[in-house]
């Protein structure tokens, strides 16, 4: 059954996910140099690689010939160097989805919004800067259906004083959700933006790169992830779902049907509404959100399709700098892409 294609329309058609590009963390580890004192570095190299999922042999863009790509682990308030080497056929740009850069959009990563793509042959050093998150956020392209097969965890553990009361101080794996198409992506995304229809059709869903059990091929044998744990232990799941999508800002409503704006925000949660990175519109439906707007920068705020995002349903937010230094953008690091070919 997983291996007959199923229409990703239909699942578009349930409902919109707004997003705050401002994503998180990968899945796969790279070599890290881990020192609180330097920043923490890591190589990503994007590049086609071959694999057979869903039984077909594919390829598809990749960090590091990784399915899904290297995941970035690192301690509460570090800053990550990565340097992003793009040997694809075309530009792209990778997003740290959930961090929140503070005064820092240049590495933020959507297309054209804070930089523009990092071109065929060359690198572009981005900087990651935590501060406050904690836990599992995800990194991933920022440019067309790039993020499909592009992306990966991001674990943020807890400084080692902390550890000990921490809930993640417990054996941990990293899950990483992600959906698979049997198309080449890239000729899909042509055609939806030409066309202004959604083509794309997903072969099944992936946890790590692997496909369920379902999936029964004459000729390749697919094996499914698995992980064995011991009974009465405790352990911690890093959970990243890269088949539907996530800034930051606060969910105070959300209703189906029509927005009537003298009687709706009297049932907003403004006490202690859930903090998101994406949120849900019903369709016909309405969803109120608010942020604190202390962030320089631009931010691009999109529907999480990336299909929809093609058709326009985006736009940015621009906060401007704050009176005191530590209110005012960073300058912009050296080695910026260059807008042209
Ligand atoms: C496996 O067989 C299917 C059906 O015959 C075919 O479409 C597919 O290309 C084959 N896969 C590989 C990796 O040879
Ligand atoms: C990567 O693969 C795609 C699809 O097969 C192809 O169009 C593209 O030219 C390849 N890129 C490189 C750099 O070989
Ligand atoms: C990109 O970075 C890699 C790894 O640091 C380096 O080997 C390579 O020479 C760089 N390429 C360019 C075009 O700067
Ligand atoms: C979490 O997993 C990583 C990688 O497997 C491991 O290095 C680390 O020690 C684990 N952390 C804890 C707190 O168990
Ligand atoms: C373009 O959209 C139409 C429906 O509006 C569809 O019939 C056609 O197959 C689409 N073309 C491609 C290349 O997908
Ligand atoms: C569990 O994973 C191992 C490889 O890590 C694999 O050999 C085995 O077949 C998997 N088990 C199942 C039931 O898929
Ligand atoms: C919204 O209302 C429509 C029409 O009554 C209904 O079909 C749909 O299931 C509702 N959706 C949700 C998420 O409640
Ligand atoms: C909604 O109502 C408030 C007053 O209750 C008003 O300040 C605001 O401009 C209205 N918004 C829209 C979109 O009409
Ligand atoms: C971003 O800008 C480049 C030119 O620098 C252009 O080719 C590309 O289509 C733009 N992307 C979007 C999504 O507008």
């Amino acid at each position: 059954m997983m291996c007959s294609p199923w229409k990703m329309s239909s699942l578009i058609l349930a409902f919109l996910a707004l997003s705050f590009l401002n994503d998180r963390v990968p899945a796969v580890r790279a070599q890290a140099d881990i020192s609180a004192a330097s920043p923490v570095k890591y190589n990503f190299v994007v590049k086609n690689t071959t694999f057979t999922k869903f039984c077909e042999a594919r390829t598809i863009l990749t960090v590091n010939d990784m399915y899904p790509g290297p995941e970035i682990r690192v301690k509460k308030g570090q800053t990550v160097l990565v340097n992003v080497q793009n040997d694809a056929a075309y530009g792209v740009t990778i997003h740290w989805h959930g961090v929140k850069q503070p005064r820092n959009p240049w590495s933020d990563g959507p297309e054209n919004i804070t930089q523009c793509l990092i071109q065929p042959g060359k690198n572009f050093t981005q900087e990651v800067i935590f501060s406050d998150e904690i836990g599992t956020v995800w990194w991933h392209a920022h440019s067309d259906w790039t993020r499909a097969t592009v992306h990966g965890a991001i674990v943020v553990e807890p400084p080692p004083d902390e550890l000990s009361d921490s809930p993640l101080r417990f054996p941990n794996y990293t899950l990483v959700f992600s959906t698979w198409f049997n198309q080449d992506l890239k000729e899909i995304s042509d055609i939806i933006v030409l066309n202004g229809t959604n083509t794309a059709e997903a072969a099944g869903y992936t946890l790590n790169g692997f496909p369920g059990d379902q999936v029964t091929c004459d000729n390749v044998s697919e094996p499914t992830y698995n992980i064995t744990v011991k009974r009465g232990e405790t352990y911690v799941l890093h959970i990243v779902n890269a088949a539907m999508h996530e800034g930051h800002f606060f969910q105070v409503g959300m209703n189906n049907g029509t927005f009537d704006n003298s009687t709706d925000p009297a049932s907003y949660n403004l006490d202690d509404p859930p903090e998101m990175n994406t949120a849900v519109v019903y369709g016909s439906g309405w969803t109120a959100v608010r942020f604190f707007a202390n962030n320089p920068g631009v931010w691009f705020f999109h529907c999480h399709f990336e299909s929809h995002v093609s058709w326009g349903m985006a736009t940015a937010l621009i906060v401007k700098d704050g009176p005191n230094l530590d209110q005012k953008l960073k300058p912009p690091p050296a080695g910026m892409p260059s807008c042209g070919a």
